[in-house]
């Protein structure tokens, strides 16, 4: 029997994995700096909790969820994101009291979307969430939180911040009715797929990627002509700020977002290093959203970010311990050799040896692992209580003993 990983899901190791803990690390970091406490959710939930409030015409839930029943005929489905799970659980809970509360997560999703450079039906995603504050001043936090976030991980990285505003829930209503008659005019000339989304979800054929969409859409009404003038001028207060943080944004009046809760702020990091999945980060306001789930009428915003995505961007990880291997020469020089190990340990290097008492399996194990130095260990060295120690990149060695080894290796 052959078993095979299932399409669009994959293994992480090796230099991944040191890239996945490195932005974990620095996601608990950010976070406490801005207040934000950790908040885990089951992996799967009842699947009404995603059905209404992503978008019953949504793709998510249209045709990515994976939904099944259980041996209990209940219907769950494999979260595909973070945001109405981190509601259920704070309604749940009854953590909704003391307002705001800020809540962070790390964790997978599940889509089935089809497979490519970026996009995959398992992956990692990064969620950060302020539920009940409706000043303009959260937006702008959770804004400059993944900004600050990003550039702790990829100081060297082009990102370009996008930016709308959607207007309140009516706004976005009327500019649905008008962008489907507007849609209508043209349904002789538009993709399939966007004929089909004409009466359900227009707002998605304004990130058609199909090329004569493209020229229907450049002409089609805009929705900052229909949002209010208070709705206006926070947005451009929020613009302000920004500018005050020296965050550059790109204005972008047709960023909608694919899922159906946001109004009022949206917003994407992007990348054009990384292929057509572009969107490193991505999130909005979403008043109106915990009512829908069941709780008190209480605003929202927060962003959601792609761990596979952002790994993408960055450099292998050096780090800056010196990674140290052992030759043991003979198994009767082992409890010498232990004193040298442990002592490298509470130092915070990494020690490793390949268990093998051959010098030369040793050397060229270490070798291939890239280590920094050999420590050999043999007659000699035991009955003069001390080690060969051999820098690997430029073959020097010398005999060491614990006192004086930490001058060699430093
Ligand atoms: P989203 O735009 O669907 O938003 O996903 C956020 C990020 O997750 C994307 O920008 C991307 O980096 C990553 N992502 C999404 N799908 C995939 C995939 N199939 N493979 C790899 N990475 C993917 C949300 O999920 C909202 N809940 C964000 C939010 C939080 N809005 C408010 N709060």
């Amino acid at each position: 029997m052959k078993i095979y990983p299932i399409r669009g899901t994959h293994d992480l190791y090796g230099e991944e994995i040191k890239k996945f803990n490195k932005i974990i690390y620095e996601v608990k970091n950010t976070a406490r700096k801005f207040g934000f406490n950790e908040l885990i959710t089951p992996i799967f939930e009842s699947s009404e909790l995603f059905k209404k409030p992503l978008g019953e015409q949504s793709d998510v839930v249209l045709k990515e969820m994976y939904t099944f029943k259980d041996r209990n005929e209940d219907e769950v489905t494999l979260r595909p994101e973070y945001t109405t799970p981190m509601i259920r659980a704070a309604i749940s809970n009854g953590l909704l009291n003391n307002l705001p509360v800020k809540f962070f997560g790390t964790g997978q999703m599940f889509r089935r979307e089809r497979p490519q450079k970026g996009r995959y039906r398992q992956f990692n995603q990064i969620n950060f969430e302020n539920f009940g504050s409706d000043d303009f001043f959260a937006d702008v936090e959770i804004i400059n939180l993944a900004h600050t976030l990003l550039k702790k991980i990829l100081p060297d990285s082009k990102i370009t911040l996008h930016i709308n505003s959607l207007g309140n829930r009516e706004n976005l209503n009327d500019y649905k009715k008008i962008l489907s008659s507007y849609f209508n005019d043209y349904k002789n000339k538009l993709s399939s797929d966007s004929i089909d989304k004409i009466n359900t979800n227009p707002l998605r054929i304004l990130d058609s990627k199909n090329i004569e969409d493209k020229e229907i859409i450049k002409k089609s009404p805009k929705l900052i002509e229909l949002i209010s003038k208070s709705d206006l001028n926070t947005y451009e207060e929020i613009k302000k700020c920004l500018n005050t943080l020296e965050i550059a944004i790109f204005e972008d009046t047709d960023l909608v977002r694919g899922l159906d809760y946001y109004c009022n702020t949206v917003f994407e990091f992007k990348s054009n290093q990384i292929g057509s999945q572009d969107t490193l980060i991505g999130g909005g306001r979403y008043n109106g959203l915990i009512k829908t789930l069941g709780g008190k009428d209480l605003p929202g915003v927060g962003w959601a970010g792609g761990i596979e995505r952002i790994m993408l961007l960055m450099d292998d990880i050096n780090f800056v311990d010196k990674d140290i291997h052992l030759a043991i020469l003979d198994k009767e020089y082992k409890i010498h050799a232990f004193k040298i190990y442990d002592f490298l340990i509470k130092n915070n290097f990494s020690v490793y040896w390949n268990y093998k008492y051959n010098l030369k399996k040793s050397l060229s194990f270490a070798n291939e692992k890239k280590a920094d130095f050999i420590v050999i260990i043999g007659e000699n060295e035991t009955k003069s209580n001390n080690f060969i120690l051999k820098n690997l990149i430029n073959g020097d060695q010398e005999a060491v003993d614990l006192n004086n080894i930490l001058d060699y290796i430093k």
